[in-house]
């Protein structure tokens, strides 16, 4: 398990406003692994206040996670409630929630960011490189970045001719000022520069002014808020579309990979990585397995994840048909995570999806890629 302060940048700025509160408990919002991990720290450094969670999630509210209760949102209270929230995917919301609610940021909510892991940007291209020979005179569309735009520079770097990026939640993206995440692109520079002896400064996709640092908007163009459902492109604008961990997120996957399919050329190329699993799993709840969300019909699940940090109820099967009922060739499959669904836990399913193909179900991480015929 990583050390919370190693996935933040404010943790000396919380625990010092820890020490001069005047409230009576601090409530952890996101009962998950990031929730988890900062009250793990804040229990090696003895904080004085009752630790309690809070999320928007109605099948944890009542649950205890590491033997302290999770509470729903509405039981928190301004006057004597210290919220840290915890959770990456959806703090813009959260944020509105609570001041909804009468919280004020900065007095008694404090938001913690992620810290930016730039060897992420590399895993990725290395794994997209055993879909695509070369990167290098390709018009290039990435889906959903999350929090940095590291694969785009390393995208841009490896020669692609253009670089676009689409995504739909903030996930506190910086752009294209990323003074405040400097030491994210240094480091990525710097080991881009070692790996394959480019300069991102030197004409690169960065721009060192003073004591700024910029991203080149004429390089790496993002758009956002932008769905990949609803792309805002000519049909026939690139030779690559990616997305990494994205269509489980996305509430219409068919629509998306039917916008994708419209922007590429013909002879074009999509390559993703989809995780169809119950995200709940990523904290340490005994109770869910990675398919527990198919006990939910479609409509109960939707109502249900409507607050978290979205996830649809898509399966392996079904995203492979959505995909390749717009017109791809599939060209490579690989199933990354399997279960064997058992007796138990494929009874325990809706019947929407009793008709599936019970091994097929079980996959849990798929790669693939597919390209737009030429005809
Ligand atoms: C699990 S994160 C993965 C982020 C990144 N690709 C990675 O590998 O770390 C899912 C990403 O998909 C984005 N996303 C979700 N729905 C989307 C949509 N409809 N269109 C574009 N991006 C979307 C989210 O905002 C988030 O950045």
């Amino acid at each position: 398990m990583y050390q919370f302060s190693d996935k933040i940048f404010d943790i000396a700025a919380l625990l010092s406003c820890l020490q001069d509160t005047d409230s009576k408990r601090l409530v952890l919002f996101g009962a998950a692994g990031y929730g988890e991990a900062l009250f793990d720290e804040l229990t090696r450094r003895m904080i004085p206040l009752p630790i309690v969670f809070a999320d928007n999630d109605p099948t944890k509210q009542g649950r205890l996670l590491r033997d302290r209760p999770i509470i729903s949102p509405k039981d928190t209270d301004p006057s004597t409630d210290l919220v840290v929230i915890t959770t990456i995917s959806a703090g813009d919301q959260v944020s509105a929630q609570l001041e909804s609610l009468g919280f004020t940021r900065d007095m008694n909510y404090f938001e913690v960011m992620q810290k930016l892991d730039y060897s992420h940007a590399f895993d990725v291209i290395d794994f997209y490189q055993g879909y695509v020979r070369a990167f290098g005179g390709l018009d290039i569309l990435h889906v959903g970045p999350g929090g940095h735009l590291g694969v785009e520079i390393l995208l841009s770097v490896l020669g692609a001719r253009s670089v676009y990026s689409v995504e739909y939640h903030s996930f506190r993206l910086q752009y294209p000022d990323v003074t405040e995440v400097e030491r994210f692109y240094t480091g990525l520079a710097e080991t881009a520069k070692k790996k394959w002896q480019h300069d991102i400064y030197q004409n690169g996709p960065l721009i060192q002014n003073g004591k700024t640092l910029n991203i080149r908007k004429d390089m790496i163009h993002l758009l956002y808020p932008c769905s990949v459902t609803a792309l805002p492109f000519a049909e026939f604008s690139f030779d690559l579309v990616l997305h990494h961990a994205v269509f489980e997120h996305v509430p219409d996957p068919e629509k998306g990979y039917g916008e994708i399919f419209r922007v590429l050329r013909p002879g074009g190329k999509t390559v993703g990585l989809v995780d169809p699993q119950d995200h709940r799993t990523f904290s340490s709840f005994k109770e869910y397995h990675p398919l527990k969300f198919l006990e939910h019909s479609r409509q109960e699940w939707y109502e249900l994840a409507r607050d978290i940090n979205f996830h649809n109820q898509v399966t392996t099967p079904e995203h492979r048909q959505m995909a390749l009922s717009q017109g791809f060739r599939l060209d490579k499959w690989d199933v990354l995570v399997k279960m064997d669904v058992s007796e138990e836990i494929w009874q325990s399913f809706h019947p929407q999806f009793s008709d599936f193909d019970r091994d097929e179900i079980g996959i849990l991480r798929f790669a693939f890629s597919a390209t737009r015929p030429v005809q």
